[in-house]
């Protein structure tokens, strides 16, 4: 018997996606241009895509199939965020005016402000509070196409207030429809009641917040912050290598300020993925490649701090590596939900094409949550995370610069969010 249809989307423009199968490569990929396609989906997963006829000699319709009529639109699959820092509470403006003044990120952040500064306003915040502001957030990610948003803690930076920063990702798991994929950034900064004694804060990590945190299952990756002021190659590998024995996955900030050495931790520890890597070299890169380590290019980070070094994204691309294009949103560096925007900076000032971009939000973001198999791509037996754009062409998405929103946004094969 054929499987019903519960979702069918018909009369798009494009049907734009990556194809990865279902035992993906490490490799990169292009999109491709479907034009007249159909998807039909059946309850949470894709049944198929393809021609009309084709889909329905193989899928059954009843009259609750839900029918999108996608005219004049082009269909993409969910945007995939695979970097960012959602849930804190109080302001960065005035350190905005300052950098517009003239004080670099760096300066503010070792005067006691930036990351520290965030962690002050967190440490006051009700829960309530943190849970309200972060729900609105992840409102404006899925106005803008985001259907999964890896979230990191790091502005407790005590085992008190990281784990309830981490229960609130929880929460938000359950009260929004957006997938979450929480992240454990207790090294994000050394807070201040630390100063002067970094090894007795790493030992906190170790000895007490990443048991704790996997006790409770409040993460899937650790990640750490490994830069210039902030942790060392050293420090971050012991505290990768310690969450790998509690189960959790790797992910590092790694040669996004200054050369760090990050690369090569991310390559010793197995890392999921380095992110940023705006000053990373060649030999870093092919040493991330050869580790299979996913490199994520956060071109937002690197504009909203006015700085002229974005990653060498293309060598990237030239590598093989299936590249991933992510937000960083934050109130310090990155404050931009829409994904398409980070495409567009990535086009515009890292010499990616359209394709390449649409790929990089997409299944790129999967590949650094280790999601390949599971999300990034309209193909069967995938998760139905699905947008369609009001555009018969998707290189607007990046043409306009992120301002375009879908029209409707589908989740696990349900509507939810759409525009008139
Ligand atoms: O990814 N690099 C470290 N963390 C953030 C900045 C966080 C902040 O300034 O609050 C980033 O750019
Ligand atoms: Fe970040």
């Amino acid at each position: 018997m054929r499987p019903f249809a519960t979702l069918l989307i018909r009369n798009a423009e494009q049907v734009v996606t990556a194809r990865c199968g279902s035992k993906p490569e490490y490799a990169w990929r292009a999109v491709e241009t479907l034009r007249g396609a159909v998807i039909a989906c059946g309850g949470d997963r894709i049944l198929a895509v393809g021609p009309q006829e084709e889909v329905a000699a193989r899928v059954e319709l009843t009259a609750r199939t839900v029918v999108i009529d996608a005219v004049g639109c082009t269909v993409t699959p969910g945007l995939v965020d695979s970097h960012a820092h959602p849930v804190f509470a109080g302001s960065r403006l005035d350190e905005f005016e300052a950098r517009l003044r003239g004080s670099s990120y760096e300066e503010i952040a070792r005067k006691g402000g930036g990351i520290l500064s965030t962690v002050r306003a967190v440490r006051q915040a009700s829960e309530e509070e943190l849970l309200r502001l972060a729900l609105r957030r992840l409102d404006a990610f899925l106005k803008a196409g985001t259907t999964t948003l890896e979230a990191k803690s790091g502005y407790g930076l005590s085992l008190e207030h990281e784990v309830r920063l981490l229960r609130v990702l929880a929460k938000l798991r359950e009260l929004h429809p957006i997938d979450i994929v929480p992240t454990f950034l207790g090294a994000h900064a050394l807070p201040e009641e630390y100063s002067g004694r970094r090894e007795a804060y790493v030992d906190a990590i170790v000895a007490e917040m990443l048991p704790a945190v996997a006790e409770e299952g409040l993460a899937e990756f650790c990640d750490v912050f490994c830069d210039e002021g902030f942790f060392t190659p050293l420090e971050a590998e012991r505290i990768l290598a310690s969450a790998s024995e509690h189960g959790l996955k790797a992910k590092i900030h790694a040669e996004q300020l200054s050369r760090s050495g990050g690369s090569r931790v991310a390559a010793k520890v197995g890392a999921v993925s380095a992110d940023h890597l705006d000053h990373c070299t060649v030999e870093d890169l092919e040493l991330l490649a050869s580790a299979r380590v996913v490199p994520v290019d956060l071109p937002g980070a690197t504009f909203f701090l006015n700085k002229s070094r974005f990653a060498p994204a293309r060598k990237m691309i030239e590598l093989g590596m299936p590249l991933a294009v992510a937000t960083d949103f934050n109130p310090g560096s990155s404050p931009i939900f829409f994904l398409p925007f980070a495409g567009s900076l990535a086009c515009l000032k890292q010499g990616l094409s359209p394709a390449e971009a649409m790929a990089a939000i997409t299944v790129g973001g999967a590949w650094a949550l280790g999601r390949q198999g599971e999300l990034g791509t309209l193909e069967e037996g995938k998760t139905a995370d699905i947008v369609v754009w009001p555009t018969p062409d998707y290189r607007e998405l990046f043409y306009y610069l992120g301002s375009l929103r879908p029209r409707w946004v589908i989740k696990k094969g349900r509507v939810v969010h759409q525009e008139e």
